[in-house]
């Protein structure tokens, strides 16, 4: 029987699923350290992980290796040289949060524009002692521009919910999406610059890669609007999280929703001190539905890619077919 590395308490059902085919090595305390990760993954045929980092030292070392499936869209985890180099198949889940990532993206956009933890702190602080004309004015949403950086499937999710809020829709992409989508979310493309200085907010979906670190730095905040506010549920590192800390701080935007950092879990405490940035924990594509589709899709990725069950030998989303081919 091949044996599989689940390097992440996951659905127990899930479980049960990767039991009738393979053997299961599962981690069900706290995220492995990486030397032990790579301990368990040295004798495996296949790993079920979640943000774990493999790269060209793990996959050395674990000469059986078909395939690493990741529960998530997300595979900036993944060196995708060394996976091919080791001839090793990645598999990511993507398309099934998309609707739940682009929900909690408007939520912490809404809840950055209208000031709503910062007020919910006050009140449970007991602070609450009158209604008054100018407690915590906020920015409006409705009748708006939203500029969208990063036009994939999350990003138009994103974007076509802005149609009940009569916003105008910017966006930026490494290329233009096919006109009839642009037509659709009815969205002008825009330079980042110009999107930057026209949007009353900004949201953030691109993939992490070296190109898109700190897409968003010092340079570009300073051409936001001081009304704009800038959501990030992409990746840690696309923003330089310092200089949106220094650019809250000094009020040079209004408000961000920030649910991804920079060397998460793991942020920069000096978040904690503001109050004009909505703090969650990575939870973009975190309802129950979800994260069990997810974790469904990654288990059916593992299984057909080891070669069993319904789809054997044709994994739904490999992310480096060439593999599948030699
Ligand atoms: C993803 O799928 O990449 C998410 O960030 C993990 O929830």
């Amino acid at each position: 029987m091949k044996k599989v590395l689940v390097a992440r308490p996951t659905f127990p059902d899930v479980i049960e699923r990767l039991k009738q085919y393979f053997e299961v090595d599962v981690n069900e305390g706290e995220v492995l350290p990486q030397d032990e990760f790579a301990r368990r993954l040295a004798d495996k045929d296949g790993a079920f992980t979640a943000g774990d980092v493999v790269g060209e030292k793990e996959l050395a070392g674990a000469p059986n290796l078909k395939v690493v499936a990741n529960m998530a869209v997300g595979y900036n985890n993944f060196d995708m040289h060394a996976f091919d180099a080791h001839e090793v198949l990645g598999t990511n889940t993507p398309n099934v949060l998309n609707e739940t990532t682009a929900d909690f993206g408007w939520a912490l956009m809404m809840a950055a524009a209208r000031r709503v933890t910062e007020s919910e702190h006050f009140l449970r602080a007991g602070k609450w002692n009158k209604w008054s004309f100018d407690s915590f004015l906020g920015v409006d949403v409705y009748g708006s521009t939203l500029g969208v950086i990063g036009m994939g499937r999350i990003g138009q999710a994103l974007a076509r919910r802005a149609r009940g809020f009569d916003m105008r829709v910017i966006y930026h992409n490494r290329s233009r999406v096919a006109p009839e989508i642009e037509a659709e979310l009815n969205a002008e493309y825009a330079s980042k610059e110009d999107l930057l200085k026209r949007a009353d907010h900004v949201a953030l979906v691109v993939p992490y890669s070296k190109e898109s670190h700190h897409t968003i730095g010092a340079a570009e905040i300073a051409l936001m609007k001081r009304t704009a506010t800038l959501t990030n549920i992409a990746r840690g590192g696309i923003v330089d999280d310092a200089a949106l800390i220094e650019a809250l701080r000094d009020k040079r935007i209004a408000a961000a929703g920030i649910d991804v950092f920079e060397g998460e879990p793991n942020f920069n405490p000096d978040f904690l001190a503001l109050e004009n940035v909505v703090l969650t924990p990575h939870i973009a594509s975190a309802t129950e539905a979800t994260r069990r589709a997810m974790a469904n899709l990654a288990a059916d990725n593992l299984i057909a890619g080891l070669g069993e069950g319904p789809r054997a030998g044709n994994p739904p989303n490999a992310i480096n077919p060439g593999v599948l081919r030699k």
